[in-house]
């Protein structure tokens, strides 16, 4: 499954490395894609997925793989038939890139303005509303996200763009927001910069403005793209990759160019009570560094959870484009990969536990959603091979987080995005269900979805998009009653 087709050998590495982070410009609507196997009988609903797909304008590439325009994929199942769409976000900064010109000040990549020009500008208007990231649902709205301050709503079924949702209270927010288990309402973190700055907790409920929970004020805000809530408590892992607000418009950066790795800080974990709103505690580790969360639960007065530890922030510098294009970004970067990390903090003795479930390598971790706020077994995610680099191949990945171990789907060439699980509406144990995820075949040149039974990891049916998909970031499935 790790060797190497010897027509992959024969193109250069820059060849496949390429073609993920090449932008798409088609938008189509395809029903009936061909399938191959079986689909669970079971399965009914519409993967919507979110990610960069356009990364130039007539003069110059963006420089961020994060920075490429946002588009939405669909991929509707229905009685053994899958439909495809796609369709860029129409944003601000989407018409200014179309119309050949970056107007708007992208995560790693910024217009050229004066100095003068960002004083006028400093810290919000003219940042982008390119929702690259993430999907959610708040009520009956759907909405892309990415960290900039406002999400932006579409039509689940036609992509449209339909228009913004409220603006948080801050510069920054995630777009990894939790949701209220009774109330479905969005509980997010946004980060303001200012003469204070600080954390700032919300709560978003459908049809309202956000509303702030509770603030942390800090010196220097940490990057902040995730962060842990079980059902009592939420936990805010600040890694010591922290910006000094005051100095952005002044230094003339881009947003995440501003941000300093500072280990000797540590990292610190502030937690806080969602009951009553008051502090649990506030914790210190060693340095580290990650993107993503993966749940999080109670056992007694100890909260449990768990992310992805890169170690550094060097992830973020291995994403541009220059490196990932040049086949020397994530997967062929000589760092050390990123492995599950479980933290256990004893609330009453103020003791923190830390400790790796794995050595397999792991990103955009997922977990069967009916365990969300509740000890989980298994998280899926994608992982890097050996020697994958070379031709594109990448695993997907399913860890049982009791042992470690870990069980892989690969194909040569092949580079999977975010699995997403399905869980089969029949079964309750835990990894009874499917695996979706969009695929791209850097040999073929084509992209697939692939559907994997979830308890064995092997493939139960795959289907053919009309076109290559680069790399796509999140996604969500939504069922269907
Ligand atoms: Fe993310």
């Amino acid at each position: 499954m790790q060797s190497k087709s010897a027509d992959a050998k024969d193109q250069p590495a820059t060849e496949h490395g390429r073609l993920g982070y090449s932008s798409l410009r088609d938008e189509v609507v395809a029903e009936g894609l061909e399938v191959d196997g079986n689909l669970p009988s079971w399965l009914a609903g519409t993967l919507l997925r979110n990610g960069p797909a356009l990364f130039e304008d007539s003069e110059r590439s963006v420089q961020h793989w994060f920075d490429g325009q946002a588009m939405l994929h669909r991929f509707t199942i229905r009685e053994g038939r899958i439909g495809y769409a796609n369709r860029f976000l129409r944003t601000k900064a989407h018409q200014a890139m179309n119309e050949g010109r970056l107007a708007y000040h992208e995560f790693a990549t910024d217009p050229c303005r004066s100095i003068f020009r960002r004083l006028m500008t400093a810290f919000d208007p003219g940042i982008t509303d390119n929702a690259s990231v993430s999907v959610a649902k708040l009520g009956d709205r759907y909405y892309a996200m990415t960290e900039a301050p406002m999400a932006v709503q579409f039509d689940p079924e036609t992509l449209q763009t339909l228009g913004y949702g409220p603006r948080v209270p801050g510069a920054f927010a995630t777009a990894h927001p939790h949701h209220e288990p009774d109330t479905g309402a969005l509980i997010n973190v946004a980060t303001r910069f200012g003469p204070r700055n600080a954390y700032r907790f919300f709560r978003q409920a459908p049809g309202t403005k956000p509303t702030v929970l509770w603030s942390k004020r800090v010196a220097k805000p940490g990057y902040v793209h995730s962060f842990a809530m079980s059902r009592r408590y939420i936990a805010h892992t600040e890694f010591p990759f922290v910006v000094n607000p005051i100095e952005i418009p002044l230094k003339g950066k881009p947003f995440i160019e501003n941000f300093r790795w500072e280990p000797e800080r540590g990292t610190r974990i502030f937690v806080w009570d969602r009951r009553t709103g008051e502090s649990a505690g506030i914790f210190e580790g060693e340095a580290g560094f990650a993107f993503h969360h993966v749940g999080a639960w109670d056992d007694g007065d100890t909260l449990c959870f768990e992310y992805v530890e890169h170690g550094t922030p060097q992830v973020i510098d291995d994403l541009y484009l220059s490196k990932l294009r040049a086949g020397d970004g994530a997967a062929g970067s000589s760092r050390p990969q990123p492995r599950l990390k479980r933290v256990q903090l004893d609330l009453r003795r103020g003791a923190l536990r830390s400790e790796y479930r794995s050595d397999q390598s792991l990103e955009l971790p997922r977990i069967d959603d009916r365990r969300y706020l509740e000890r989980y077994r298994f998280v899926y995610g994608i992982a890097t091979v050996p020697g994958g680099a070379y031709d594109g191949t990448e695993a997907l990945v399913k860890i049982d987080t009791s042992t470690g171990d870990a069980v892989q789907w690969s194909e040569p060439a092949c580079s999977p995005g975010e699995p997403v699980f399905v869980a089969d509406p029949g079964e309750d144990r835990e990894d009874a269900g499917a695996i979706l995820s969009v695929v791209l075949d850097n040999l073929q040149r084509r992209s697939f979805l692939v559907v994997l039974d979830a308890e064995t990891m092997q493939e139960r049916a795959r289907a053919y998009a009309p076109h290559v998909i680069p790399h796509g970031i999140h996604g969500a499935f939504y069922g269907r009653a």
